[in-house]
């Protein structure tokens, strides 16, 4: 039997389409690439958390010339929201990049990272929007992880 899974988006061309509550947020994500510690793929990573509290955490790739050593930048916020013991105020995060290239096109999170983001997502008990872009222009949102990741590996839900 054939079966289909599909997925829901939302596009805005640019910063003043999306709602004012998360405009600081993307506009952070897009600032902090500078903290960026990525001198083996000259791809700056940021990511910002929105909190309940009006709070914004940022975090940014952080590479290891071992490779697989590096942190992603949606490791490094969040894992300093949670370490912070703020997890259950995310109400919202924002990643995007620079590149040698310049960075118009929305950034999409890594599979490691949608893995980690439904952890998250998870733990909170809600969905929360995650906004995708670049420097510049166009800005993707997804509102919950499966939106992301579909057939997610779920160990609560297998046989044990
Ligand atoms: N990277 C992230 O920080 N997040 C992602 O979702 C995609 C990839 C980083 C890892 C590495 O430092 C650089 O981008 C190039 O892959």
């Amino acid at each position: 039997m054939k079966k289909t899974y599909s997925f829901d988006y939302q596009q805005y061309q640019e910063l003043s389409d999306v709602s004012e509550k998360y405009q600081d947020l993307i506009t952070s994500a897009r600032e902090l690439t500078n903290t960026s510690y990525s001198p083996y793929s000259n791809f700056a990573v940021s990511c910002s958390v929105l909190l309940d509290s009006g709070e914004i955490i940022n975090g940014t790739n952080q590479e290891n010339a071992a490779y697989p050593v590096g942190f992603c930048a949606e490791q490094s916020a969040l894992l300093s929201v949670i370490s912070q013991g703020k997890l259950s105020q995310v109400q919202a995060i924002a990643i995007s990049y620079a590149s040698v290239a310049g960075a118009t096109i929305p950034i999409s999170p890594c599979g490691k990272c949608r893995q980690f983001l439904l952890e998250v997502e998870t733990r909170l008990g809600h969905k929360f929007p995650i906004f995708m872009t670049g420097q510049s222009g166009m800005i993707n949102q997804v509102e919950g992880v499966s939106n992301l990741l579909p057939l997610a590996f779920n160990i609560e839900s297998l046989d044990k």
